[in-house]
Order: structure tokens, then sequence, then C-alpha cells
């Protein structure tokens, strides 16, 4: 006999190169938290809004692309790509054939930097994309990505 699939209630916070060094690296663009800190303050959001959140951080291509993959059966993925969005059609394809609910995010206004930033090759084939609003970001990520699944499987979105 089968229970109910744990992966329905899960979403998972996925974090790209260079992100383990929050808190370190150039704090004026990424604030002073720590990954743990974000990954915290999601897990908590989390908590509150009924869905465990899976954290996973990688410095890897393919190990992100795994990651993606894994996230088959989530109700989504809350994605900062870093760098790699930049450039990243690996996983761009990845994100694009899971077909789980994907919010991009970005801690910096990417837009507001270097032009190389300016372009996002994994945005498109995401629910949404946010970026300039510091580590809060992840934060509205997750409600984003929730009130994506809500939209997308018919429900009443809650405001
Ligand atoms: C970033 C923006 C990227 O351009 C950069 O390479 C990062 C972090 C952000 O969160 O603002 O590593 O994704």
């Amino acid at each position: 006999m089968s229970g109910p699939d744990p992966a329905r209630n899960r979403v998972l916070l996925l974090n790209g190169p260079n992100l383990n060094l929050l808190g370190e690296r150039d704090p004026e663009h990424y604030s002073s938290a720590t990954l743990a800190d974000v990954e915290r303050r999601v897990t908590e959001l989390g908590k509150e809004l009924g869905v465990s959140v899976t954290c996973a951080q990688s410095n890897h291509e393919g190990v992100l692309v795994e990651h993606v993959h894994g996230a088959r059966g989530m109700l989504g993925i809350v994605l900062n790509p870093g760098a790699f969005a930049h450039y990243s059609i690996a996983l761009r394809d990845a994100v694009e054939a899971v077909d789980t609910p994907c919010v991009e995010v970005h801690i910096s206004n990417v837009h507001a930097r270097e032009s190389f930033r300016h372009t996002s090759v994994t945005a498109p084939v995401t629910q949404g994309y946010i970026s300039g609003c510091g580590i809060t970001g992840y934060e509205l990520g997750l409600r984003a990505v929730l009130r994506s699944t809500t939209e997308r499987f018919g429900g009443a979105p809650s405001s």
C-alpha cells in the first residue's frame, strides 16, 4: 500500500556558484546574511505555509542540473542560479524539462549592474523572476512558487 507522496509537499531551495560565500562576499550587493540565514528563513516560512523546504547549494553546473532533476514531483523550485543564470543552457534545459514550477531569485538588482548580468537564459523557462529585493527575495520566491502552483492547478490563490 503506498502512502502520500512526500515530494508533493516539498519545495527545493537551490543556490548556485559562490552563494556558499554569502555573508563574506561583496556585502554591498549581497548583504551580510549567510547562506545558513537564508536557508533558515525560507525553511521557517515554509513551515508557516505548510510546506517542507529542501535546501541545496553547489558550485558545479552538473550537480545543479541533477538537483533540478531531483525536484520532479515537488511543488516547486526557488532557484538562485548565480552566474549560471547568464549562460548555462544546461541549467535552463533542466528547468524546462522537469515541469516543476520554478521562480528565479537574484539578491542584487542585476539590471543595475554590469551588462553581462542583464541577460538570464534561465528566466524564460521559469514562472517568475525576482531581482534586487535582497535576501527577502527568497521568501518572496517561496510565496510566488506556491501561488503559481495554486494557480496552475486551478485552486483559489490566497492573497
Ligand atoms: C546573483 C547575481 C549574479 O549575477 C551573480 O553572478 C551571483 C549572484 C544575485 O543573487 O544577485 O552570483 O545571482
